[in-house]
């Protein structure tokens, strides 16, 4: 086993790549669906690939003995697993929570002649590596995609669509958002995944995780869910509202355009298992603002934004309550606040739902560590920006 290779989701899911064992001391192991297969395996390197991806399997924490197949997927009715193999590597991937698929590939020289049929010039502009790692990385993502979709009929090019990729040249790791569009009775609408890509020794390594959406949060009068696509206008509304932003510092979006763009590549959903979630008025079903989480490098941040016309009625109250029910129950250790002194209505809310207010610092001061746009800074002049926190362990 090397060491991690990705940069998320240790904790939710095994890889294993290249395993040294490949005998076969866990044939003994194997399902009767396996023993079937492997029965009719006729060549000696087939049956020695088979036996080694098992081991990459068993190494990825399944248990060999319960794997059956759905069509071509193997599946396991314990955990999501996917395993690939390459010419002179496999890999496998096991989770107990996240729905996977895997990838691993050597160099393919005929990538670029063959690009045009899995990618668009769009797409490829997402990536900031060289061209071959590039394409390597694009068809090894959709590779993981379809197979964690495991339904077939689906087209590269017209079905799966990288929103957004980040690349670490030098650790070699890269991670982004994608997009199955491609539906069927199993899978009635677009799942998002997070996808990461590594390069290891000669091989390039590429998985897709896909978390269930969240259920719903039924607060009295306000339900709070996930946003999607279909919320972009509404979005842009909210944030073309000068009294909604007076106090966030955002930069707003430049068209209905930008709103869905963010959408589609908002990774902290499939990321970090939490984020902004849409609230809906439950007497009338549409939107009436967002509340939620939001992982930041200096702590989990509590968030809220409304349409005017739903204040004072306790309804940011309301949602802010149940957004630290769902933080406790995904074992949060503490979430913090931070309001302007003039946005009252803000730091009450932080207040009335038990976090304490830790530092004051004039808004001058903390800018310098924080991009602040300079006309939000001038409006500002004056101001405290007030610091809360939650202990919740
Ligand atoms: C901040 C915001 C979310 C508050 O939403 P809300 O639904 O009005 O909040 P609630 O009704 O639950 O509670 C607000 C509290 O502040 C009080 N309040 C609001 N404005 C006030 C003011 N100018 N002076 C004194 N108290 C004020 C309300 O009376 C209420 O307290 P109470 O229950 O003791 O009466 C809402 O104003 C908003 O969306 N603003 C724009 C976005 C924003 O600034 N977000 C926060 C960024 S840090």
């Amino acid at each position: 086993m090397l060491n991690y290779p990705f940069k998320y989701l240790e904790e939710s899911i095994c890889i294993s790549v290249n395993p040294t064992t490949q005998g076969e001391a866990i044939m003994d192991q194997f399902s009767t669906a396996d023993r079937t297969k492997f029965s009719k395996l006729k060549s000696p390197a087939k049956q020695q690939e088979f036996l080694w991806s098992r081991s990459a399997l068993l190494q990825a924490g399944a248990h060999l003995e319960s794997i059956t197949y759905l069509g071509k997927k193997p599946i396991t009715n314990e955990a999501f697993i996917s395993l690939s193999h390459c010419q002179d590597g496999v890999s496998a991937v096991y989770s107990k929570g996240l729905e996977v698929g895997i990838d691993i590939e050597t160099r393919r020289e005929n990538l670029r002649r063959i690009a045009p049929k899995f990618t668009s010039e769009e797409e490829k502009k997402r990536f900031t590596c060289d061209e071959q790692t590039t394409l390597q990385f694009i068809w090894g993502i959709k590779e993981s995609l379809f197979k964690l979709y495991g339904f077939g009929n689906v087209d590269f090019k017209q079905h799966l669509d990288i929103t957004s990729f980040e690349w670490n040249a030098q650790t070699k790791q890269g991670w982004g958002t994608a997009w199955i569009t491609q539906t069927c009775a199993e899978r009635n609408e677009p799942i998002q995944c997070l996808v990461q890509t590594a390069v290891v020794g000669d091989h390039y390594i590429c998985i897709a995780t896909h978390r269930k959406p969240m259920a719903p949060i039924d607060g009295k009068r306000v339900r709070l869910r996930e946003w999607t696509p279909q919320d972009a206008s509404w979005l842009y509304e909210l944030n073309m509202n000068p009294a909604v932003v007076k106090y966030t510092g955002d930069a707003g979006f430049t068209s209905e355009d930008s709103a869905l763009n963010l959408i589609r590549t908002y990774p902290n959903y499939q990321r970090d298992g939490y984020g902004r979630w849409m609230a809906i008025d439950k007497s009338t079903g549409l939107p009436i603002g967002w509340c939620g989480l939001k992982k930041n490098p200096w702590g989990i941040d509590l968030g809220f934004r409304f349409l005017e016309y739903s204040w004072g009625k306790g309804i940011a109250t309301e949602c802010a309550l149940k957004t630290i029910e769902k933080a406790k129950h995904l074992k949060l250790p503490r979430l913090i606040g931070r309001a302007l002194s003039e946005n009252i209505g803000s730091w009450k809310v932080l207040e009335k739902v038990g976090m304490q207010r830790y530092h004051s610092v004039p808004i001058e001061e903390f800018a310098e560590d924080f991009n602040i746009a300079s006309k939000d800074l001038e409006s500002w002049k004056g101001q405290m920006l007030h610091m809360y926190k939650l202990d919740l362990k």
